[in-house]
């Protein structure tokens, strides 16, 4: 049966560790991690994949040295357009999740441009979390919800949170070798299938990737039900996007 996830979301850990183990500067890392997520967001594309979540630069991540955080500031800016054309060659529709009230103006103005010039894109859609972190993220639904005076809820919260325009990731993929959540997609990853990879982020690669949408055809999704009850009706339309 092909399985193929409808939603992925991979938190893109082990740049700095990459870089390390090459006697190079972390940022060197990063910018090899740019060129990992290019491949990859064209080897989603190619396997059927609709919807690509990135976690780029976390709440937590401020707190990395100063050169590291002005390092990939200024990669992000490069890199967005540096990589704009192709995206737009390929269909590709970029969203930014995250707080954008502290990022700096020019990171700010390029989040913009490059929201703007693909919203016409309709083949995939490629969210970057960037300045995100899932805690954030439930904070400021909750805090829109009460603003508009509407009862606090999970259809109210789901609908303000910053991912709303699409459905819960299918698959979460870890590389790096590290098997925790780091802030990533709280609220969304309720009941996402995880895989973890020893890969370091920049040796991601097409086969890594095949291994974990395998991975994932074989698990069974239960959404809470007992294994007779699967036949039946998806009992949240919302979660149960990658069945088919
Ligand atoms: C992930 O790689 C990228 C960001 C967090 C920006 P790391 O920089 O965390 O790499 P490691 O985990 O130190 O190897
Ligand atoms: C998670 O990686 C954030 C991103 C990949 C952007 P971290 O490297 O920041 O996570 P921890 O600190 O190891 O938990
Ligand atoms: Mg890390």
């Amino acid at each position: 049966m092909n399985k193929v996830p409808h939603h992925i979301a991979i938190v893109m850990d082990g740049n700095g560790r990459w870089a390390s183990k090459k006697f190079l500067p972390r940022v060197a890392g990063h910018r090899q991690g740019v060129d990992s997520l290019r491949r990859c967001v064209s080897a989603c594309g190619q396997r059927g994949v609709r919807v690509l979540t990135v976690f780029a630069f976390s709440s937590e991540n401020w707190n990395r040295p100063a050169e590291e955080v002005s390092g990939l500031m200024d990669l992000f800016v490069m890199a967005l357009g540096r990589e704009l054309p192709q995206l737009q060659a390929d269909g590709v529709r970029l969203y930014f999740v995250g707080e954008r009230r502290n990022l700096s103006v020019k990171v700010a103005a390029s989040i913009e441009l490059a929201e703007s010039a693909t919203r016409g894109n309709a083949r995939m859609i490629l969210n970057i979390c960037f300045n995100y972190g899932g805690r954030w993220d439930i904070v400021q639904a909750a805090a829109r919800v009460s603003a508009q005076g509407r009862p606090i809820d999970e259809a109210s919260l789901s609908s303000a949170m910053a991912l709303a325009h699409v459905d819960d990731p299918d698959l979460v993929i870890r590389t790096g070798a590290e098997q925790r959540i780091s802030n990533f997609l709280l609220w969304q990853a309720a009941y996402s299938e995880f895989f973890f990879s020893d890969k370091l982020w920049p040796e991601f690669d097409e086969a890594e990737l095949d291994c974990a949408i395998q991975e994932f055809a074989r698990r069974e999704r239960r959404f809470g039900r007992t294994p007779e009850q699967l036949d039946g009706p998806s009992p949240c339309a919302k979660l149960g996007s990658g069945q088919g």
